[in-house]
């Protein structure tokens, strides 16, 4: 399907109001008595996502709003929650454990119903944040991240085109553009990687928000959330956007950049031993440098760097895109976060 179609559904926005009546609708659950309780659930800027408890378990509905809930005026098509049913059917084989279940895909409303997982997982961010990075995540993450580039993806593949327009809509637009309008010295070399990730060779399944907000961990296991930019396009956006979050993160706690450097190496040597071939080092850099400016600079910055340690993120960024070599030569270690 055209990404670009007639957004077929007008009715009011899926939320706790409405939630119980609609999983009725669907034949998800027999009535709307058997809804039992509903809360938002809240991190996500593009979506509305509504937990529910049933009888006979916990569900998550999510569905695509089309203006983002950032400062930027910035809209998707909403069509995107098709791509994200798409892909969560291909992660189901290729890595069985690590998503959520499909339950419910509504073509009409687009809005997908999903299994929860269970309530005391947390996103992988928040523990990141708080100084803990966990190289055994990091690693399962790496295969995981793997194994999704090396499936097919026929349902994805039979609109490239579709997914490419969303990827450069929610992606390119506001994050490469972005950036080299408020770096246009930098201009050549982002607008050089966009073009890399738009037309690179040996196209994949891409998860296009692979980033710790979007994994969800608890003591037994981990699942991968949030696939609504996946396309067929070039992996090393993947791979470059996890590592760009992991090295904001050293910016922003520079005591524990050892400790994030570390979960980054778990992470590259889990993905290399699946596909050994697929990254060059410069490049990996370059894109990851990019990914730093662009939640910097770009229409969604990440909000918990203060402005100094906003410019010590720009000074990084421009070194990995500016000078590449690997990324893990070029970790900011100690970086300072007040300027001279
Ligand atoms: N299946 C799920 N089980 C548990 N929590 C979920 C599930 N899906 C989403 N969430 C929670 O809701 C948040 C927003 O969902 P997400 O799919 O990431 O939407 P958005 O596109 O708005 O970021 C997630 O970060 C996560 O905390
Ligand atoms: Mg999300």
């Amino acid at each position: 399907m055209d990404a670009r179609e007639a957004e077929p559904w007008a009715g009011p926005v899926i939320g706790v109001s409405n939630v119980a009546r609609y999983l009725a609708a669907r034949g998800v659950v027999a009535s709307p008595d058997d809804v039992l309780a509903c809360a938002p659930l809240g991190g996500g800027v593009s979506s509305s996502v509504t937990l529910v408890e049933t009888a006979s378990g916990r569900l998550v509905v999510k569905q695509p709003l089309e203006h983002l809930r950032v400062a930027a005026d910035w809209r998707a098509s909403r069509t995107r929650a098709l791509a994200e049913a798409a892909a969560l059917e291909v992660a189901a084989s290729a890595v069985p454990g690590t998503t959520p279940a499909l339950v419910d895909v509504d073509e009409h409303a687009l809005a997908l119903t999903m299994t929860a997982a269970p309530s005391r997982w947390r996103p992988w961010k928040e523990r990141l944040l708080a100084g803990s990075a966990d190289a055994g995540i990091a690693s399962r993450l790496g295969e995981v991240i793997a194994r999704l580039h090396a499936a097919g993806a026929p349902a994805l593949a039979a609109d490239r085109a579709g997914g490419l327009a969303r990827f450069v809509e929610l992606r390119i637009d506001p994050y490469h553009d972005a950036v080299a309008r408020a770096h246009p010295e930098l201009a050549g070399p982002l607008l050089d990687a966009a073009h890399e990730l738009t037309h690179g060779p040996d196209p994949c399944l891409v998860h296009g928000d692979f980033s710790p907000k979007n994994v969800l961990v608890g003591h037994d296991g981990l699942w991968v959330l949030d696939f609504e930019v996946a396309h067929l396009g070039n992996a090393i956006f993947d791979v470059a956007f996890m590592l760009s979050h992991l090295v904001l993160k050293s910016v922003h706690r520079p005591d524990r950049a050892p400790s994030y450097r570390d979960a980054a190496r778990s992470f590259l040597d889990a993905y290399t031993s699946f596909r050994p071939r697929e990254l060059a080092q410069r490049d990996l850099a370059l894109h990851t440098g990019c990914l730093v400016l662009a939640r910097v600079d770009g229409k969604s910055p990440v909000e918990y760097l203060s402005p100094p340690e906003r410019d010590a993120a720009r000074r990084v960024g421009r070194g990995l895109l500016l000078a590449p070599r690997a990324v893990l030569d070029q970790w900011p270690h100690g970086q300072r976060t007040t300027s001279p």
